[in-house]
């Protein structure tokens, strides 16, 4: 599976951490308690995980079940739909005590991006913080389309192979964990990576959500 890993700020890394070289991996993965199964990446300098499970459309919009797996040294991380910063729905994720919160943004410009109501983002069982991790597992309703800038309206393809994304991160946690409107800093790593949309695809999905809520 094409993969394209690349680390746009490779100068400033996570805190107390040193330069590593960009790791990524694109593979199926199956939660063995859930049974549910995701199209799995692992990318950028933290390493963070991101996982992606959608139903068996075959056209969008559609609901996403997202998987953000970050070690505890990532204060936020956030995913970019459209596959850049700008112009299309962000779902971030951060830890909040033995949880985790999911929020939904956009951005017009390479500032604070703004709150974004036209997505929900529904956390769901399998959000935890360990020792060494934090795990959010969250529903995207209305992650899957969005106005672009000029007004044209864009859509997720389910049937893509190679979707690109774009993902952030920074070691600063949010002003206010608790509050999923909270102001974020500036990343301290960005990049971008694909998914196999269609094989993140099942007839399960709707029975796998349930199952989560
Ligand atoms: C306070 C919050 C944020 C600030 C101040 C900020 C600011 C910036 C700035 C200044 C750049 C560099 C632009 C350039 O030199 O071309 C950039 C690029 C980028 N940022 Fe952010 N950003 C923020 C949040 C986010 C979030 C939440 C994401 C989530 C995915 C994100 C993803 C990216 C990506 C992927 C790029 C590469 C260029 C692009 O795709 O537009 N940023 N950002
Ligand atoms: C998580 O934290 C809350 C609040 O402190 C507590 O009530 C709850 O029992 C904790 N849950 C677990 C699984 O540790
Ligand atoms: C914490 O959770 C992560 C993600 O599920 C897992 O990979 C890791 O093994 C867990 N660590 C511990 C100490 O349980
Ligand atoms: C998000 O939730 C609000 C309030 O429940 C609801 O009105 C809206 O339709 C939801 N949006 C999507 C895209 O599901």
């Amino acid at each position: 599976m094409g993969i394209i890993a690349r680390l746009a700020t490779v100068a400033a890394v996570l805190a107390g951490h040193g330069l590593t070289a960009p790791t990524s991996a694109a593979a199926q993965y199956c939660d063995a308690s859930s049974g549910i199964c995701y199209s799995e990446v692992t990318v950028g300098v933290a390493p963070i995980t991101w996982r992606i499970a959608i139903p068996a459309v075959g056209e969008g919009p559609f609901d996403v079940l997202l998987q953000i797996v970050a070690p505890k040294r990532v204060g936020w991380a956030g995913l970019a739909w459209g596959g850049g910063m700008l112009y299309n729905p962000i779902s971030l994720g951060w830890a909040n005590g033995n949880t985790t919160v999911g929020s939904g943004r956009f951005a017009t410009a390479h500032e604070q991006p703004d709150f974004y109501e036209a997505a929900n983002h529904t956390i769901l069982k399998g959000s935890s913080v360990n020792e060494t991790h934090w795990t959010l597992t969250t529903l995207c309703q209305g992650c899957s389309t969005w106005v672009h800038n000029g007004g044209s309206k864009e859509t997720l393809d389910p049937g893509a192979t190679a979707a690109s994304f774009a993902f952030a991160a920074s070691a600063t946690p949010p002003i206010d964990v608790t509050d999923p409107g909270s102001p974020i800093g500036i990343h301290s790593e960005h990049g971008i990576f694909t998914v196999d949309l269609s094989a993140a695809k099942s007839d399960q999905f709707d029975a796998w959500v349930a199952k989560l809520r």
